[in-house]
């Protein structure tokens, strides 16, 4: 009877919204429970706590609250009334601030490709494009998920979150030149993942207004979450007892003013500490906490807790690749609300505007070396200063020169894996990365299909009124890479085949993920395996990325993990009873 936990769950609690905390007027939250680290007493307990208040992390304590006290620790600030996170306009502002405050963190692969991770409440879903959708049902049941209960999971998120965005004539003609080409059928606007071309969701509303994982936070219940900003995770602790397994107990953290404080779980056998600090901040903080490859550990002086040498393995990031067409028309400003997903691998997706929804004109946004997008160049070369000619040339273009749209693709999966180490014992600190993108055949392969696709679509009647006439595409990549802004790079060779296209002007769509992956790192209830009372449940589960876009299914899979935890210890409290 795998169901039970999800009919007794909801048996025993309809969607309870605590909604009472929303102004809905100023879409800010008046969150009772959330405070400065600075605030917590020295030591405390709780049923729960919860490592990562990001896109897995606020639903996942919004459902355990409902039944127990929970901690939520959150390394960085609140998202609200910081207009870089709630406008769609000010798309890549909070990116492009490199500042040690700022609600991204930026980091550079190994493989010299320019990346970013959360630091806010809310995480990546108050930095993202938006973009929602679903996961196949046939990715839930490689997963093990229930697949009824997933639904049920979506449908919690999608309640506070997801919207359908308005599509306009750029979008409407990528999507046209889609169904044209033939990645068909045309499935409408759907949140759901099928073949062919659709419009998904977007987490932005109609007045342009970003709705985050934080929003799910309405859902808790306020007398028992305990929501600290600010609080840095410096270690989670273990009770090592002979002859068994260690057990986690306790977490150090630090507050904003360096003072050290500890939270330890309540005296239960079912009191849990759950990582979600995202796919590099989970992989990280096990080692920190003694939990990875020994000799690794050994060499940052870690004294171990367990030898795992898969901790930080199966490292991997969707290579995104994109081509620039400027328009003769104006376009409407636009993030990704079209995706054609194709038969082979590859999903096609598409951004457009005058500032491509990055905050001041004369940006590209998604695209902006402001915010280390930068494909003029191999990724070796993205060197710091490379970035800033990118920045101070892209300030002296012609306007018109930022009229138009990016078509990109993004293989599926991927297949290529990387690792992630330590550099430092400091978690502020970035670990280092490496994807290793395309280093699979069928990888790259999928990139050269994709790049065709996004040419054929280009190249369409119904996306004609949005590229010059009379240029050929060979033509049109020439001209977009003498601009600094886009995006072949200056070769030589003229004979640039689509293959060296893909790997010199691979960029990446944030969607990196694994390194605490399931049946490698944690079992399929996502508990740590080795140790007691641990968990990991974000991003870096993942084998593969889940649907074309995952965020729709990092915040699933955090009430979907609350539910069932929750279920599973009520069902336990009630057999408990029956007995007595
Ligand atoms: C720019 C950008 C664009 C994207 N576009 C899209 C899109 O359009 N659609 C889509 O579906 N997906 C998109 N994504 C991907 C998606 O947002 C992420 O996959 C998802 O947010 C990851 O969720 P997570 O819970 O695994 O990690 P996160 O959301 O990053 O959460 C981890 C949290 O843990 C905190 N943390 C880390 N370490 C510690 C510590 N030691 N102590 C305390 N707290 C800690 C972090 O501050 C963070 O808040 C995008 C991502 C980015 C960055
Ligand atoms: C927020 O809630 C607290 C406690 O209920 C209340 O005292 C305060 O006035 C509220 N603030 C706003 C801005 O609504
Ligand atoms: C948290 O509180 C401390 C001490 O009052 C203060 O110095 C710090 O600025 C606060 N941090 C934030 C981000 O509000
Ligand atoms: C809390 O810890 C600080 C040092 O970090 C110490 O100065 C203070 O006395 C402690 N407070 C209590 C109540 O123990
Ligand atoms: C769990 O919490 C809900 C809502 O707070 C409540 O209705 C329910 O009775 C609780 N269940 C148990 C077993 O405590
Ligand atoms: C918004 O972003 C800009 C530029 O990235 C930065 O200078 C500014 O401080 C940010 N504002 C806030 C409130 O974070
Ligand atoms: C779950 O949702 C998907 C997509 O909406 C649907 O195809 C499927 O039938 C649903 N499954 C269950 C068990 O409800
Ligand atoms: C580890 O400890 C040794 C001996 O105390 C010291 O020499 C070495 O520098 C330390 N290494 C790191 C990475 O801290
Ligand atoms: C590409 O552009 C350069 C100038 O930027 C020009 O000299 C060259 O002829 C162009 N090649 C093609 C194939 O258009
Ligand atoms: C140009 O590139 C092609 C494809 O990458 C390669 O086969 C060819 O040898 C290169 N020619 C020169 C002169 O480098």
């Amino acid at each position: 009877m795998a169901l039970w936990w999800w009919r007794l769950f909801f048996a025993a609690l309809p969607g309870i919204l605590f909604s009472t905390q929303l102004c809905a007027s100023q879409k800010v939250p008046n969150y009772t429970f959330m405070h400065n680290a600075t605030t917590a007493p020295n030591i405390s307990y709780y049923d729960y706590i919860v490592i990562g208040g990001g896109t897995a992390g606020c639903p996942l304590a919004a459902t355990l609250s409902q039944n127990y006290s929970v901690l939520l620790l959150e390394r960085g600030g609140s998202p609200y009334g910081n207009p870089n996170i709630t406008n769609l306009a000010a798309f890549g502002a909070a990116l492009s601030d490199t500042s040690p405050t700022s609600p991204s963190q930026r980091f550079i692969s190994e493989d010299g490709v320019i990346n970013s991770r959360a630091r806010v409440l809310g995480g990546g879903s108050c930095l993202n494009a938006g973009f929602y959708t679903r996961a196949s049902p046939q990715y839930a049941r490689e997963a093990g998920w229930d697949v009824r209960a997933v639904n049920e999971s979506y449908e919690w998120v999608e309640k506070i979150v997801a919207f359908k965005p308005e599509v306009k004539q750029w979008q409407s003609a990528v999507r046209e030149g889609l169904l044209e080409i033939g990645v068909v059928p045309d499935n409408g606007f759907t949140y759901d993942h099928i073949g062919g071309t659709k419009v998904g969701g977007t987490i932005f509303d109609h007045q342009g207004f970003r709705h985050t994982a934080a929003d799910l936070l309405q859902y808790a219940n306020p007398s028992r979450i305990t929501l600290l900003l600010h609080s840095t995770v410096h270690r989670i602790l273990f009770r090592v007892k002979d002859g068994s397994k260690p057990v986690a107990h306790g977490v150090v953290f630090r507050d904003s003013l360096g003072r050290k404080h500890k939270a330890y779980l309540k005296q239960h056998a079912k009191s849990e500490i759950i990582v979600s600090a995202g796919a590099l901040g989970s992989p990280q903080l096990l080692m920190l906490s003694g939990v990875g490859p020994a000799e690794h550990l050994r060499a940052h002086n870690i004294s171990i807790t367990l030898d795992q040498p898969l901790v930080g393995q199966g490292m991997s990031d969707n290579p995104m690749n994109a081509i620039f067409v400027p328009s003769p028309e104006p376009v409407e400003v636009s993030l990704i609300q079209v995706v054609g997903i194709t038969s082979f691998g590859t999903y096609v997706e598409a951004a457009s505007g005058e500032n491509f929804a990055g905050g001041s004109p004369r940006d590209y946004g998604m695209f902006s070396p402001k915010i280390g997008q930068l494909s003029t160049v191999p990724p070796k070369q993205r060197t710091p200063e490379a970035l800033a000619k990118a920045i101070e040339q892209m300030q002296s273009l012609d306007q018109a020169a930022f009229r138009g749209g990016f078509i990109l693709e993004k293989i599926m999966g991927p297949i290529s894996t990387g690792h992630l180490e330590l550099r430092t014992r400091d978690p502020n600190d970035n670990p280092s990365v490496t994807f290793n993108y395309f280093k699979d055949p069928q990888d790259l392969e999928r990139c050269v299909q994709g790049l065709s696709t996004v040419e054929k679509v280009i190249e369409s009647k119904a996306f004609a009124p949005f590229r010059y006439p009379n240029m050929p595409l060979p033509v049109l990549l020439n001209m977009t890479a003498s601009s600094p802004v886009n995006l072949l790079p200056k070769h030589t060779n003229s004979s640039l085949s689509l293959q060296q296209f893909c790997r010199d002007t691979v960029m990446t769509i944030w969607h990196y993920h694994g390194g605490c992956q399931v049946g490698k790192v944690v079992d399929k209830d996502y508990k740590v395996l080795g140790v007691g009372a641990l968990r990991v449940i974000d991003g870096s589960t993942f084998n593969y990325s889940p649907g074309t876009n995952p965020q729709a299914t990092v915040m699933m899979l955090g009430r979907y993990m609350g539910v069932k935890i929750l279920s599973e210890r009520l069902g336990a409290n009630a057999a408990d009873q029956t007995e007595q």
